[in-house]
């Protein structure tokens, strides 16, 4: 029988012209990574002995996102097949299975590449296994043409097919797992001759067919191998992953009051009783400790939130954002760069960046770190159990001690001691009887002038 080793070639040349973008077709982002990251992390747990990615030239870009995967580079975008012949000079002599993956498929699990795999090393030996699926509107994807038995004859692409063959339901999802040994026999000897001038992986079965070799099909769900070609197909993958990522998220122990509008990353980390408020985002690099109650319309991206905390309504949380055990986070707060204490609060319409906060501070609303003069970014550093009056400007670098009082309304530019008050603002006069005379004055000047206006 056939040796256990696997290799995994992704095809990931195509220009990708339908998606109209400067940017490569398989670094369009899902869920905050590239669609070709979730193609590798799926085929990652069937511990392939090789990963090869198949690339366009210019594409250093799609090489950096694949690394330290290897990738190869198909000088001319001449079909998948050709795509295939492009990974030979890794493959030469290796005679165990080959997985063939479209870097534009990024929805395929694990469980549906493993069962192709088994299959190809299944009883009747077939060249190759193809992923069928039954789509709910077949569009332009390729059919699979089966003969009474119910083996796979050949493919025919949607641009070649007459109108019979694109009645027929079940589609080509684009995976391939085939006989390494075999494979090349079959890739070398496709033709170009079709209506767009390009070798077809697909034309293997019917050569494979010619040659005596049985293929085989495995049916996969259409969602699985929703192909992204445009950005309307981009947007349907998000909404397949975004659906997946929160059943994980609420299966684990999260509550997510209105599930479809909060927006996850892949990466994204909810611990146990986690309750997440309605359209709240989270970029990518966050994890979320448990018991933490994020209420709606927060953003948040690179963040780390321990514990208890309460975040949110409003509230923004940029990278570097660290919000300790049961600190409290409120409505029209910015975090960035910035390390809040446990049970420190910063409740209202505020800014925090490139700063240290001490356990159990107080931040009043409409404190700002002034972190920026111009050029450079400068460190805030507040003690424990210090109070920050509201609308306080502190103007980095400075430091307040712990303890320390800073006044409502202070501009505050040096160091405050431990246990002080800091008050910058001018001293308050009171003028007694004031207002009152001058409504009296001004009622009397508004009355003279309308008299005159008669
Ligand atoms: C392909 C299949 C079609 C199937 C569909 C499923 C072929 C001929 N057709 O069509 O039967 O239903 O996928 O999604 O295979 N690529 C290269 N080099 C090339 C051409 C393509 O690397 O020269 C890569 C692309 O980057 C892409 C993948 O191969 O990741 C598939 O190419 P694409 O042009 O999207 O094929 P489809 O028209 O979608
Ligand atoms: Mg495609």
């Amino acid at each position: 029988m056939t040796s256990s080793k696997l290799a995994c070639i992704i095809l990931a040349a195509g220009k990708g012209t339908r998606m109209k973008s400067d940017l490569p077709k398989v670094l369009h982002p899902l869920a905050g990574r590239p669609m070709v990251r979730h193609v590798l992390e799926a085929v990652a747990p069937l511990k392939p002995d090789l990963v090869i990615v198949v690339v366009g030239p210019g594409m250093e870009a799609v090489a950096a996102a694949v690394a330290p995967h290897r990738t190869v580079i198909q000088e001319r975008q001449l079909g998948t097949g050709d795509a295939v012949r492009a990974a030979r000079p890794f493959l030469e002599g290796f005679d165990g299975d080959v997985l063939v993956v479209y870097g534009d498929t990024p929805l395929v699990t694990t469980e549906t590449l493993d069962a192709m795999v088994a299959a190809r090393r299944g009883h009747a030996d077939p060249a190759l296994v193809v992923l069928g699926m039954r789509p709910d509107d077949p569009g332009q994807y390729g059919r699979l043409v089966l003969n009474g038995a119910g083996g796979l004859e050949r493919i025919v692409e949607f641009s070649e097919a007459d109108e019979t063959e694109r009645s027929i339901s079940l589609c080509n999802g684009g995976l391939m797992a085939l006989d390494g040994r075999r494979l090349f026999g079959l890739v070398d000897r496709l033709s170009n001759d079709n209506s767009k001038g390009e070798f077809y992986l697909t034309d293997t079965v019917a050569i494979a067919r010619e040659l005596g070799y049985a293929c085989a099909v495995v049916e996969g769900h259409a969602e699985e191998v929703l192909g992204v070609n445009s950005r309307a197909e981009l947007a349907e993958a998000e909404a397949v992953l975004q659906r997946r990522l929160r059943r994980r998220a609420m299966d684990g122990g999260v509550t997510l009051i209105d599930p479809s509008t909060v927006w996850l990353s892949s990466d994204t980390r909810l611990g146990r009783d986690v309750t997440v408020g309605p359209s709240t985002y989270f970029g990518p690099g966050v994890t979320v400790e448990d018991g933490v109650e994020i209420k709606g319309f927060c953003h948040i991206e690179g963040a780390v939130i321990r514990s208890g905390a309460i975040v949110g309504p409003f509230a923004r949380l940029r990278p570097g954002a660290e919000i300790g055990r049961e600190a409290h986070v409120g409505n029209f707060v910015e975090i960035k760069n910035a390390h809040l204490g446990e049970g420190a609060k910063a409740n209202h319409l505020t800014y925090l960046g490139d700063a240290e906060i001490g356990a159990r501070a107080n931040i009043g609303a409409g404190t700002i770190t002034c972190n920026y003069d111009g050029f450079l970014k400068h460190r805030t550093v507040i003690g424990e159990e210090a109070f920050i009056g509201s609308n306080s400007a502190l103007v980095a670098p400075v430091r307040i001690g712990d303890r320390a009082n800073v006044a409502a309304g202070s501009v505050i530019t040096r160091e405050v001691a431990a246990d002080a008050l800091a008050i910058e603002r001018a001293e308050q006069v009171e003028k007694p009887g004031w207002a009152r005379n001058y409504r009296a004055r001004k009622a009397s000047e508004k009355a003279s002038k309308s008299k005159a206006k008669e």
